[in-house]
């Protein structure tokens, strides 16, 4: 019998892995009434620091401003360019645009789906002020190759590593590798803290700035203030923004932290045995990991090749009726109309390919083996049913 033919499951592309001390976490925080920017949010700093091997974490209020804060920290504005790959979520270009700077797309590698070192050099230009690799999907970037081009043309690197928390380059953590790398706690992230991300960086100067422009920009820390033995008059020297983490958010990502090697271990272990099954399937190329990297599986992309006899499309709405959500692989920015009125026409035929065929499938670490098999099944009669 067919797995269709038999139960129907329901399975979601991702579920958060929050549990009973999650909810507890944010009482001592409410308790106390310091809720904001206080004592949770500075130890949530030190823990993915210490995590990372980074000597300062600042905490914010999404990766995306978290983008926003490492490239005005650099003082990138208007006049600037800053090199990024398209095939990323739209966050990532849009950040930059946040800072008034031109926004230059380069190309993917195709099998690693991340930022190709040596196209990032063909764009750089006079202009050029720092370079956004993304760590895709969770896989980490090439990050010393493009160090190494950062270096020889004098440009920053800021990692957007919004899915990597917990991946490795080399076996250096993400987190440690580039000048500036952000992290996101988004739901669809490994770990969560409802919204949230972090700068880590080892530049104490950079650290400070980040800080002091995600609180207004203002000349003492709330901190500080309340500490004072007298009245301090605070002064504000430089346009800053409100990009604080709560202390309530932070008190759940304490509890996250301390679980993100054990929800790595899961999303290995499904990803390998996803590895192992799907890429018998004609039609479907699994995840191609190079040897410097350790992925986190933040989401599983299959790949619909040449050979499949479906398009992605009508493959995802079929998996949909089967109870199966998936997502398309990863958006193309540059074709979207927000980049095509700002940008212009840009010939990107890799990720263009990529943006097309590519496809994410249900991981998450409370999925079950029958979830597991229901999927892996449900691809195999569509796309094999011969077998
Ligand atoms: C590569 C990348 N960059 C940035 C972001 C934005 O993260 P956030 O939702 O925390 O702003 C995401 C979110 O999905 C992402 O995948």
């Amino acid at each position: 019998m067919t797995v269709e033919a038999g139960k129907k499951m329901s399975i979601p592309i991702t579920k958060p892995a929050l549990g009973e001390e999650e909810a507890r976490a944010p009482f001592d925080s409410i308790k106390s009434g310091w809720v904001t920017q206080g004592p949770k949010v500075a130890e949530f700093e030190k823990a993915v620091a210490a995590y990372v091997g980074a000597r300062h974490g600042v905490a914010t209020t999404s990766c995306t401003t978290g983008l926003h804060l490492a490239l005005a920290s650099l003082g990138v504005g208007p006049g600037d360019e800053v090199i990024v790959p398209s095939f990323t979520f739209i966050a990532s270009a849009n950040a930059i645009l946040y800072t008034g700077a031109t926004v230059v797309f380069c190309e993917i590698d195709p099998r690693t789906y991340n930022a190709d070192p040596a196209d990032i050099e063909k764009r750089i230009t006079k202009r050029t002020k720092a370079i956004m690799p993304v760590d895709q999907i969770g896989l980490p970037c090439d990050i010393d190759a493009i160090n190494e081009v950062a270096k020889r043309h004098g440009v920053d690197v800021v990692e957007d590593a919004a899915p990597a928390i917990g991946g490795a380059y080399k076996g250096r953590k993400v987190g440690s590798n580039a000048h500036q790398t952000v992290f996101s706690f988004h739901p669809r992230k490994v770990i969560t803290t409802g919204e949230g991300g972090m700068i880590t960086t080892d530049d104490d100067a950079l650290a400070d700035k980040a800080r002091k422009l995600r609180a207004h920009a203002m000349s003492v820390s709330d901190l500080d203030r309340h500490k004072a033995d007298r009245p301090i008059i605070e002064e504000y020297h430089e346009l800053g923004f409100n990009y604080r983490m709560t202390d309530i958010q932070a008190s759940i990502g304490l509890v996250q932290i301390r679980r993100l090697d054990e929800l790595l271990r899961i999303r290995v272990e499904k990803a390998n045995r996803y590895d192992r099954e799907l890429g018998r399937i004609g039609g479907l190329a699994v995840p191609s990991v190079p040897p410097y990297a350790t992925h986190t599986y933040q989401s599983y992309c299959l790949r619909l090749t040449k050979d499949a006899h479906v398009e992605r499309d009508e493959l995802m709405a079929r998996l949909l009726r089967r109870g199966i959500a998936t997502r398309r692989g990863v958006m193309a920015s540059h074709l979207e109309q927000v980049y095509r009125d700002r940008v212009g026409r840009v010939a990107l035929p890799v990720t263009e390919d990529a943006s097309r065929t590519t496809m994410l499938i249900p991981l998450f670490a409370a999925m079950t083996d029958d979830e597991q098999t229901y999927v892996i099944e449900s691809l195999r009669e569509e796309l094999d049913p011969a077998s």
